[in-house]
């Protein structure tokens, strides 16, 4: 039986679990999937382990790179190591220079990024909300709105405006984003959080700032009537935000679409087929 898992520290919180085997029964594949807690530096060293211990008997002495350990979801805070030890990535974990998924294949460790595609399928397909044309405030520059950026030009706002509390690092994922946004004819801005201009149609918080217990940092004015709210965290974590959401007139909604739609991603990378992810959305939704 193939083995995956999710990697964390901490990681006895994931939810990860009962969605791939959801997954896997849905799709009729025969799969293991466990929480892995790796501690704090030992990211090579864990799955260096994990790949050896899951070895095929019968194929060992013919093919030293067969490992049954077949991939892994990466998630705080080894996303960065996960990149860094991948020896393909592919372009949208590239553009992120994150890596949120690994797929061990032929002697290769392949890194991929399947956070803003789960952001995009659950804002437009889950929550019906087209992107295309739209006003978008993404509020963080860190790992969470670096792998959202792409998929998100590649979804066809009219423009996108990157805030953060330090400016420098909105100032680089503008950078480092530009020509994708081109391509796409998205207008890409950078900002102080300080200064994000009124009315969009779309406000996504990749911050961590209800992690750190503080309020929401930009003013209510970014809520342009009708606006969504999309906090990518979920559970209490999101809570401060999506009821300053409701308040001002918005429509909110958290990121346990994102995580079920980022797992369905990676189930796809790793198995080849797609399992019903609004269905289990539907499933999570009841259990939280
Ligand atoms: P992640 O991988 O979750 O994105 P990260 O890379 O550490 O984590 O990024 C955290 C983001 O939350 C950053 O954009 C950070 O802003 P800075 O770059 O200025 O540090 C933002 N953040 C954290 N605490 C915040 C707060 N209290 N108010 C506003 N933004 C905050």
């Amino acid at each position: 039986m193939d083995y995956y898992g999710v990697i964390g520290n901490p990681v006895a919180h994931s939810k990860s679990p009962f969605i791939h085997e959801r997954f896997a029964q849905l799709t009729q594949q025969e799969l293991i999937y466990e929480k892995i807690e790796c501690p704090i530096g030992q990211f090579k060293e864990k799955i260096e382990y994990l790949q050896s211990t899951y070895r095929p008997a019968l194929f060992n002495s013919l093919n030293q790179n067969a490992s049954l350990f077949k991939g892994c979801n990466v998630t705080i805070p080894f996303k960065q190591d996960a990149f860094n030890l991948a020896t393909k990535h592919s372009p949208r974990a590239l553009l992120a220079q994150a890596c949120n998924t690994l797929k061990f294949e032929e002697g290769h460790i392949i890194a991929d990024n399947t956070d803003g595609l789960g952001l995009i399928r659950d804002i437009e397909i889950n929550a019906k909300f087209p992107i295309k044309g739209k006003k978008v405030l993404l509020l963080g520059a860190g790992g969470a709105a670096a792998g959202a950026l792409g998929p998100l030009i590649e979804a066809m706002p009219l423009q996108i405006t990157i805030a953060n509390r330090t400016v420098a690092k909105a100032e680089h994922l503008c950078m480092t984003h530009t020509p994708l946004a081109k391509l796409h004819q998205v207008q890409l801005l950078a900002s102080s959080i300080n200064a994000v201009g009124d009315a969009y149609d779309l406000l996504i918080n990749a911050t961590a700032s209800s992690l750190a217990g503080v309020q929401v940092p930009v003013n209510d004015s970014v809520l342009s009537p009708q606006a969504l709210g999309y906090d990518m965290m979920y559970g209490p974590n999101a809570q401060a935000f999506l009821e300053w959401v409701e308040l001002h007139g918005g429509i909110a909604r958290d990121g346990l679409g994102m995580l079920v739609e980022q797992a369905a991603e990676a189930f796809y990378i790793w198995r080849g087929v797609r399992p019903d992810s609004a269905r289990v959305l539907q499933e999570m939704r009841q259990k939280v």
